[in-house]
Parts: structure tokens; sequence; C-alpha cells
């Protein structure tokens, strides 16, 4: 796919692999669309990315309300037209216990990504389909392929966004518009800061791959938008370790839990 004169919706753009995934395709040629809730940061961005010679435009959202995304799509739609690319990125959860879990924040951590990730593809895709062209890419986590302790919650998110890739994988063929899911290992943006905790409930495997940097990311994602990949995961390590989880789940679910304290009643 072309993506030099594209336009491109990224969610999640204020910070992180958005703010890459945004800086990539516009050095690439695209005009980025860039969502999310913190308006000044879109706006930093924005001016950095035209600074650098790229088009930005920011659209501050909250794409976790239905009432948010569908004012996103009404204003994208209005004033770019349907874009070519949408990428499913905003997200945001932190790792704990279910049963440290509150309702809200069950809800909260379905709301990005899962949930925003539908409301966007829902509004866009009628048109996107129509016009028989474009590409939906959904942003994943390790977690939708290995389940750890403390991240039920989190982990529920993630196997419905990989339910919906897999579901809009089936229901696109044939139309010319393809689905790309993108899961890299741990990544050194803000993440971990914006979810208080979760670093300490990360798993013991998580320490032999290599970090990844926001970057990164972006180049890997802007390349398989390119060549019009259907599923990157990278490192090395996690692929060949979700292909292992893929045959032997529950064997792998044990590896990865090993070496957490047993949980004791008080
Ligand atoms: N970091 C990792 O190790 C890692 C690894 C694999 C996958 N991922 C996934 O990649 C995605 C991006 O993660 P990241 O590491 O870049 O995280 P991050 O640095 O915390 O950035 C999260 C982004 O999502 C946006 N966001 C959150 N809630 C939103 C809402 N309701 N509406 C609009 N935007 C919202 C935030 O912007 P505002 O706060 O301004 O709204 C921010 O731009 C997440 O889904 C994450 O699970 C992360």
């Amino acid at each position: 796919m072309r993506i030099t004169g594209s336009t491109v919706l990224i969610t999640g753009a204020s910070m992180g692999i958005g703010a890459a995934v945004a800086r990539e395709f516009a050095r690439h040629g695209a005009t980025t669309l860039l969502a999310a809730r913190s308006a000044e940061r879109l706006r930093r961005l924005a001016d950095r990315i035209t600074a650098d010679g790229g088009t930005a435009h920011a659209i501050p959202a909250d794409v976790g309300t239905l009432d948010g995304a569908t004012a996103l799509v009404a204003t994208v739609t209005e004033d770019h037209g349907t874009p070519d690319i949408l990428v499913n990125n905003a997200g945001a959860g932190r790792f704990t216990h279910l049963d440290d879990t509150t309702p809200e924040e069950f809800a909260h951590m379905a709301a990005v990504p899962y949930l925003a990730a539908g409301y966007l593809t829902t509004g866009l895709l009628p048109a996107m389909v129509r016009r028989g062209s474009g590409r939906v890419v959904n942003v994943n986590s390790p977690v939708s392929r290995v389940v750890w302790p403390a991240a039920g919650g989190y982990a529920s998110a993630r196997w419905a966004l990989r339910g919906l890739t897999e579901g809009l994988r089936a229901d696109l063929a044939g139309t010319g518009v393809g689905v790309t899911e993108v899961v890299p290992g741990e990544v050194t943006s803000e993440y971990f800061t914006n979810n208080p905790g979760s670093a300490e409930n990360l798993p013991a495997v998580s320490r032999i791959l290599p970090r990844l940097s926001p970057e990164q990311v972006a180049r890997r994602l802007v390349y398989a938008v390119a060549v019009e990949r259907d599923e990157v995961i990278f490192p090395a390590a996690l692929r060949l370790l979700a292909a292992q989880a893929r045959l032997t789940p529950r064997l792998v679910a044990r590896v990865v839990a090993a070496g957490r304290p047993r949980r004791r009643t008080p």
C-alpha cells in the first residue's frame, strides 16, 4: 500500500508508540491525524511534524466513549475525508489481580483499546469498504498471546481486540480493505508511568526479551502497512513464545507464571 499521499488517523498519538507512529507516517509523506485526550501534547507534536516538513492535524478526542469516538469520526470525515489508514493504538490498563480490580477500572481498560477500536472501526469501515481500499491497524499486547497472573482485566481487553482483528480479517476478505495486527514486546514508552503498579507485575520472562523503543515499533508498523502484512509479533523471542503458546497454551502459561510468589489469603 502506498504511504505517501495517504491520510492516517492515529489514536493515542499524544505520546509513546502513537506519537512515534505519527512521526514515522509523516516522514513517509502521509497526512497524519493525531487523536488523544491531551490537546496540548497533540498540538506540540503537530507543530514538530510540520516543522520537520510533514503534515499533521491535532484532533483532541476521548475515544474510550461512544460519543467521543463518534464525534472524532464525524470531524475527520468532514474535514479530511475517510482516512486510508486507521491505527487503533490508544490503550490503558493496570496489571492487577481481578480481585483487586474495581468494576469501574475493568470497564476503563475495556474502553481503550478494545471498545475504542470497535467504535472507530465500525464508524469508518463502511466508507472504506465502499471505496474498496484502506487498512485498519490494531496495536496489541503480548498478553493477547500469553496470559500471565495479575493481568486479567488487561488481558481480557487485549483478547477482545484480537477477536476484533480476526473478525475483521474474515469479514474484509475480498473488499480491498486489509487488517494488520502489531504485537510488540515491552516498549520504553510512558505506559508504565501512566499505569502504575504494572511494571511490578510483568512476568519474569520479559526480562530476557529485548525492550523496544517507540521508534522501533513505529518503523515496523509503517513497514507492515506498506507491504500489507497481516501480523507482526516482535522481537523474535516473543514470536517464538506466541507460536509455542498456540500449540501448548497451558504449558506456556505455566512457564510464564513461574517465579512469582504464591498469593496468600490474609
Ligand atoms: N508500552 C508497552 O510495553 C506496550 C507493549 C505492547 C503493546 N502496548 C500497547 O500499545 C498501546 C500504546 O501504548 P504506549 O506504550 O504508547 O502507552 P502510553 O505511552 O501510555 O500512551 C497511551 C496513549 O493512549 C492515549 N489514550 C489513553 N486513553 C485514551 C482515551 N480514552 N482516548 C484517547 N486516547 C487515549 C494516551 O493519550 P491521552 O492520555 O492524551 O488521551 C496516549 O497517547 C497500548 O494499547 C498498549 O497496551 C504497549
